[in-house]
């Protein structure tokens, strides 16, 4: 069974500051980085470094030659990733002293992916492959149309949300991984517990999983209920905290493990990356995680 990543590859220029920065307010940073990040791209990293036979397809433009070699490296294979006529797409993020970001997005290349190159990736994906997707790239609702056509499973992560995304056929996701911020949108609920019924309503044949940050995450499939609390963390950056937790899931899913030790895996890693500064460089390896959870 194979994995595939639809996503974004994004330059991130990620600003340490006091707070995040106020409207008109002009405020210094302390500390400068430039990152490799994109929700897919982490989440294509989260899915290699956990072990798994993952593929990447997206788009960067000419500037964005680190941006493979992060996948690469990763142990992502990258031969639907395509060098396009525009900028990488790029991200601004503020992170605060406590680990909280404010994120600014350019789509860039991101936005150049057609259905061309959609049709032409999925070609090489059958019936029980799986296709995670994310929200920050054009052709996304397409995409989800042909790899359900084709009998893939569906993975959405539903960020960031948009009024467009909402008008997709959600009902053909298999799995939905998504925040608190998310699931309001989506279901109009505030309180963790309702928000995951009503989209157990509205999506009776798919598995949701919530995540809430330092409260933990709820799991609801059917009649199965499941709940797991985050680890303690002192964190430094939350940035892409969501795509680890997304990744390592996705892959204890498609390797089959209980549901429980799949949640407590993805959380743990999550709290690794939290502890650490930028996206896909604070995604821990899989043998980091498995002694951290030894240990825990
Ligand atoms: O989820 C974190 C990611 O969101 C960052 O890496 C940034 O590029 C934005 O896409």
């Amino acid at each position: 069974m194979k994995i595939l990543v639809f996503g974004s590859a994004n330059v991130d220029h990620t600003y340490q500051m006091p707070h995040l920065v106020r409207a008109g307010e002009t405020l210094s940073s302390r500390i400068y980085a430039r990152n490799a990040g994109g929700k897919g791209l982490n989440q294509a990293v989260a899915l290699g470094k956990a072990g798994n036979r993952v593929y990447f397809a997206g788009a960067i433009g000419s500037d964005g030659g680190f941006l493979h070699e992060e996948l690469e490296h990763a142990g992502v294979n990258t031969r639907f990733l395509r060098q396009v006529d525009a900028p990488t797409g790029h991200a601004l993020i503020q992170v605060d002293e406590n680990g909280q970001n404010a994120i600014i997005l350019f789509s860039g290349a991101n936005g150049q992916i057609a259905p061309e190159q959609v049709d032409e990736t999925l070609q090489h994906f059958d019936a029980g492959d799986w296709v995670l997707l994310q929200n920050e790239i054009s052709c996304g609702e397409y995409i989800l149309r042909k790899a359900h056509e084709r009998g893939m499973h569906v993975a959405l992560n539903p960020s960031p949300i948009s009024a467009e995304l909402l008008s997709w056929p959600l009902d053909r996701t298999d799995l939905f991984l998504l925040n608190e911020v998310e699931g309001e949108d989506i279901t109009g609920e505030t309180e963790p517990e309702r928000m995951l019924e009503e989209m157990l309503k509205k999506y009776p044949d798919a598995r949701v999983v919530l995540t809430l940050g330092e409260k933990g995450a709820l799991y609801g499939a059917k009649n199965e209920r499941l709940y797991q609390a985050a680890f303690p963390v002192k964190p430094v950056d939350t940035t892409a905290a969501g795509d680890t937790f997304t990744g390592y899931f996705l892959q204890s899913v498609v390797q089959g493990k209980p549901l429980q030790e799949a949640l407590r895996t993805a959380a743990c890693a999550a709290a690794i990356a939290v502890s650490r500064e930028g996206a896909g460089k604070s995604i821990p390896l899989v043998d980091e995680v498995e002694k951290e959870l030894q240990q825990g």
